[in-house]
């Protein structure tokens, strides 16, 4: 697990960008669920940064395809999946499988 950000900086609602290991990773603040995503759709590589979060998935910004965050599976067209990172919050700090 490596160090992704502290908690603060991903409030409730909310995401950030970040790169580890040059991938960029979009940290994500569902209902206080962090989840983490590969920054770029598997459809055609917009940006999931501006996605929307709701219930679980984020919503491709072009297409609005939806992918479960849970394990990046689009719920819309099943040959696509977004990369999916597992997270771990240890006291302030979010980590990630990556
Ligand atoms: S680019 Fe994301 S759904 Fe098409």
């Amino acid at each position: 697990m490596q160090f992704a950000a502290k908690l603060a900086e991903v409030p409730l609602w909310g995401k950030k960008l970040i790169t580890v290991n040059n991938e960029e990773v979009v940290l994500i603040n569902d209902k206080g669920k962090i989840s983490a995503c590969e920054n770029y759709c598997p459809h055609q590589g917009s940006p999931m940064l501006a996605g929307i979060v709701k219930d679980g998935t984020i919503a491709c910004p072009r297409h609005g395809w939806h992918y479960d965050l849970a394990n990046g599976a689009c719920t819309d067209h099943s040959g696509y999946t977004l990369k999916t990172y597992r997270v771990e919050v240890v006291g302030d700090d979010i980590m990630i499988d990556i």
